[in-house]
């Protein structure tokens, strides 16, 4: 009986995949993920069988995951940042249910985006924060609006994962208007887009500005508490030691 690694390779620069991440996927004899973050760590595949897929297709990746572990073979499942967050590992835990398989699926954190581009901009998450995806593809737009409302009100900080994309672009906007009812338009607002990755962009702005800025698929979007502040090109959220 095989085993399957559903593994985080980080954001996608080498220096910021774990060394246990690197050992899982040395350790696995079939490597399967979409074909962005295969391409990521190429590189150090080496001639493994590689199987890569289109974006919509997790449920059957997963499936084929725990067939070939049944096979026999240590299979490593990538998902980019951590699996477990917005990632491969609720999918496959699901999968293995479903099919009642008694192979062993082992799940290897790795950075998220939030952590890459919160360290990239300084220091926003240091108080209490909230992470939201405004992909409305799996969840309702109502329910992601509430948690919005409430994030807002409870003075979170907000982090965006899949603020935007070419087909849902109105979200964001959304998103930024409910801030707004509760936030000054100062509030400071970091837009990151390939973080830790060849092509990172910063951009540091204001709530008021946000959507003067571009921001896709590939950005994180963290938008300040009301103690957020801006020195020096870098946001800060007071943890509140007294100086
Ligand atoms: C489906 S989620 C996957 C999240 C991933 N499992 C993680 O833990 O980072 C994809 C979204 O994560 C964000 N993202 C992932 N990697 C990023 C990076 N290096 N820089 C900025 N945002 C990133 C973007 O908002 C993107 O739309």
């Amino acid at each position: 009986m095989g085993k399957v690694f559903v593994i985080g390779i980080g954001p996608g620069g080498e220096d910021y995949m774990t060394p246990a991440a690197r050992e899982g996927i040395m350790s696995s004899d079939v490597i399967i993920g979409y074909k962005t973050y295969i391409d990521l760590i190429r590189p150090i595949l080496g001639d493994k069988r590689v199987i890569d897929s289109g974006m919509k297709r997790e449920i059957e990746r997963c499936s084929l995951a725990i067939d070939l572990a049944e096979e026999g073979h240590t299979v490593a499942l990538v998902s980019s940042g951590d699996p477990g967050i917005y990632g491969m590992a609720g999918a496959v835990l699901e999968v293995k249910g479903e099919k009642n398989s008694p192979i062993e699926i082992e799940v290897i954190p790795g950075v998220t985006a939030v952590s890459a581009a919160a360290a990239v901009l300084g220091a926003p998450l240091m108080h209490d924060f909230a992470v939201i995806s405004l992909s409305d593809l799996l969840t309702d737009w109502d329910v992601i609006k509430k948690r919005l409302q409430l994030g807002a009100e409870g003075d979170f900080v907000i982090a965006l994962y899949n603020p935007k994309s070419k087909g849902r672009v109105t979200q964001i906007e959304e998103a930024r208007d409910i801030m707004l009812q509760h936030r000054k338009k100062e509030t400071p607002v970091g837009i990151v887009r390939n973080a830790k990755r060849r092509g990172e962009e910063v951009i540091i702005t204001t709530l008021g500005e946000m959507l003067n800025h571009s921001i896709d698929m590939l950005t994180m979007v963290i938008i300040g508490n009301s103690n957020s502040f801006i020195q020096d090109g870098k946001i800060i959220t007071p943890r509140g030691y007294h100086l």
